[in-house]
């Protein structure tokens, strides 16, 4: 694998952006990428009463007064993560009902904290028959939100809840992901008052309406790990460009101290892989800047033909290993223990007929079959195209032999 490929806008912070452009005003949203969770996103808008349309890797919003308070249980269902359009629908309407979210492929995702920030802003919680509703009759208001651990949706939650409500709100312990930080330029953009501190406090100063703006979305920085790994696994050779590397600083040492050659620039990085990996060491998830729990099964997957043993300790979601029952009918060396896995390198991996369990497991296991000799077909390619932007005509451009029916 060789060449260049200029990675698309990431998933990760288009999702919330769209979220909070129900409180703006005409809002154009730049290099948005064509992703099937992004169309439900846009399909919400619609829903709730702001129209998105997209043009190329544009999408222009423009939210009107009307529009309904609550998600049909279809489109939730469809998007696990459209939770994150509760604080809008909130501050726009007083009012919001959600479908609880359901089972998920990474095991159970709760959205407690989602509900603690939002009644700490003054949302009235109600749960029954499957639904989650919050009222504000009176509006939000600002307050003191400390969170105990940092989700990143619901740091985005109480930010979007946060930004038209009355008075001051301060918010510690949230996550400091890249895409919140595009969230709070979007925003700023938008006319908010929003300031991080260094330490990663979150101020933010209510303000009575929000104007539109221009916005560019940050780079995928999960999909440029993915890029860098498969061309880790194949000894190969790749130039990505239109990113920050600073947003994949974990990723690029685990694979330098394997032996890739990695230069960065301004917007760039290139890497170039040894025939054959070193072992990856410890790799434990973490909240960001630490290892993304996103990069686990990819990194894994360049694990399995490394020269000697890796292990990999997932932090962040309890079930979120189901890839590896996978990798190892390529015949990769995997044993699993609670939220740990083990994997010990092997020199020859086979083809085989593989199933994409989810969207970053089925990215692994699409990087599995290109280590591995032979042919392999792999199934499900749905969960792909919810986070990869032409992930298999993107892999043809680098020069992998893969072919989509
Ligand atoms: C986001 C990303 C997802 C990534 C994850 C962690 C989007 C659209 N998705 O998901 O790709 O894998 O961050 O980096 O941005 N939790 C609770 N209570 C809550 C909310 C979360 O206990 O109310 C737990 C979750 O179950 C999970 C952990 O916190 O174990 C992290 O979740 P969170 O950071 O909220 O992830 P998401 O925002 O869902």
């Amino acid at each position: 694998m060789a060449g260049t490929l200029a990675v698309h806008g990431a998933k990760n912070a288009v999702l919330p952006i769209l979220a909070a452009a129900t409180i703006c005003g005409d809002c154009v949203i730049r290099n948005c990428p064509d992703l099937t969770d992004v169309a439900v996103a846009m399909d919400i808008l619609g829903h709730l009463g702001c129209d998105a349309r997209r043009e190329g890797s544009t999408i222009i919003t423009t939210a009107s007064s009307g529009g309904d308070w609550r998600i049909p249980d279809g489109l939730m269902k469809a998007m696990r993560s459209s939770v994150v359009f509760l604080g809008g629908m909130i501050a726009r309407h007083g009012e919001g009902e959600i479908s609880l979210p359901g089972g998920c492929e990474l095991g159970s995702r709760p959205v407690d904290l989602h509900l603690f920030a939002l009644e700490r802003l003054g949302a009235q919680v109600e749960e029954g028959e499957g639904k989650l509703r919050c009222k504000a009759p009176n509006g939000l208001h600002g307050a003191k939100i400390e969170f105990p651990f940092p989700s990143v949706g619901a740091t985005e939650n109480a930010i979007i809840a946060a930004v038209t409500a009355r008075g001051d709100t301060q918010i510690t312990g949230g996550a400091r992901e890249p895409e919140i930080a595009d969230l709070i330029t979007f925003l700023q953009g938008c006319g908010a008052k929003i300031h991080l501190t260094i330490d990663g406090v979150i101020h933010i100063q209510g303000v009575e309406r929000l104007h539109g703006c221009e916005h560019t979305v940050i780079a995928d920085r999960i999909a440029a790990g993915t890029y860098l790994c498969a061309a880790a696994i194949t000894g190969g050779e790749v130039l990505l460009t239109g990113l920050t590397p600073g947003h994949v600083l974990t990723a690029l040492a685990y694979l330098s101290n394997a032996g890739c050659v990695v230069r960065t620039s301004l917007n760039s990085i290139w890497l170039k892989a040894p025939d054959r990996l070193k072992e990856l060491g410890i790799i434990r998830t973490q909240p960001y800047p630490g290892f993304p729990t996103d990069m686990q099964a990819v990194m894994m997957a360049t694990a399995m033909g490394a020269d000697g043993t890796s292990v990999f300790v997932e932090n962040i979601f309890d079930s979120r290993l189901r890839h590896v029952e996978e990798l190892r009918k390529l015949g990769a060396d995997i044993s699993t223990q609670g939220k740990t896995a083990v994997v010990s390198g092997v020199e020859r991996l086979h083809g085989a007929d593989l199933c994409c369990t989810d969207l970053r497991g089925g990215a692994a296991v699409v990087l599995g079959a290109m280590a591995a000799e032979g042919a392999s077909t792999v199934r499900e390619l749905s969960h792909i195209d919810r986070g990869y932007e032409r992930f298999a005509e993107n892999l043809t451009q680098l020069g992998v032999d893969i072919k989509e029916e």
